[in-house]
């Protein structure tokens, strides 16, 4: 009796950990969808061409790669096409709208509605290739 009572006992808690797992898992998920082969939604890359690097290395680490580049510009005055938020915009932007933002379906603001990852850039940044060409227009008197 005692040793069921245990069991019982241990099971329980087994079972509560696995419960606790799981939602942990599914709160990592949501942070982190793109490390998952969860299907994401609203991401349609272009049909032609190859990104700046690796998709899925493009997939997980974008965002360093953007705030680096930004950095290395910004603080350093070092410039590179390559990197830039203006080369991404010119592959990016959707056939029909022009545009990475303004719908679920826009290849950056699509995914971050998903990933519920606030995208502040294009506050300031062009989010269609035509006006890209110099990535901000240097605000006037200040940032609006
Ligand atoms: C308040 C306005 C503002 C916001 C918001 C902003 N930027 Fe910028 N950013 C600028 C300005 C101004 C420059 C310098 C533009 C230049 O020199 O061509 C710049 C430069 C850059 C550059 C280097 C130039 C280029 O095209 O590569 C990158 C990369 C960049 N920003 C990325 C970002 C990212 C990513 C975000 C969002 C997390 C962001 N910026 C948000 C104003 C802003
Ligand atoms: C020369 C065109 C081109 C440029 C420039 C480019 N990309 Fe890409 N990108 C692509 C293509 C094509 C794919 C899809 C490749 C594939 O399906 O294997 C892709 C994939 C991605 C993905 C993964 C999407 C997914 O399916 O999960 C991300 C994120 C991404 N790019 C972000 C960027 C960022 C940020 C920049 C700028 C630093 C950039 N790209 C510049 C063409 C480009
Ligand atoms: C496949 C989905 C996906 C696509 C497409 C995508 N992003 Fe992201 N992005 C994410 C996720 C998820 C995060 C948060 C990841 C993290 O915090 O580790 C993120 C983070 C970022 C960050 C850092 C935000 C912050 O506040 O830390 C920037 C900047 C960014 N993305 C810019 C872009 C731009 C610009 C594009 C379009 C060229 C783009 N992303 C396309 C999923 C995506």
């Amino acid at each position: 009796m005692r040793g069921a009572g245990t069991f019982t006992g241990r099971a329980w808690r087994v079972a509560a950990k696995a419960a606790l797992v799981v939602a942990l898992a599914g709160s990592a998920l949501a942070a982190d969808a793109p490390s998952t082969r969860v299907p994401l939604p609203g991401v349609t890359a272009p049909a032609e061409g190859t990104c700046v690097e690796d998709t899925e290395f493009m997939r997980r680490n974008h965002m360093r790669l953007l705030v680096h580049q930004r950095d290395r510009t910004v603080h350093e005055g070092i410039r590179t096409e390559k990197h830039s938020l203006a080369n991404c915009v010119s592959c990016h932007a959707g056939s029909k709208t022009g545009r990475v933002t303004g719908s679920k379906d826009a290849f950056c603001e699509g995914c971050h509605r998903y990933a519920a990852v606030k995208l502040d850039c294009f506050e300031c940044h062009a989010d269609r290739p035509a006006a890209t060409a110099s990535a901000a227009a240097p605000p006037a008197g200040g940032p609006k």
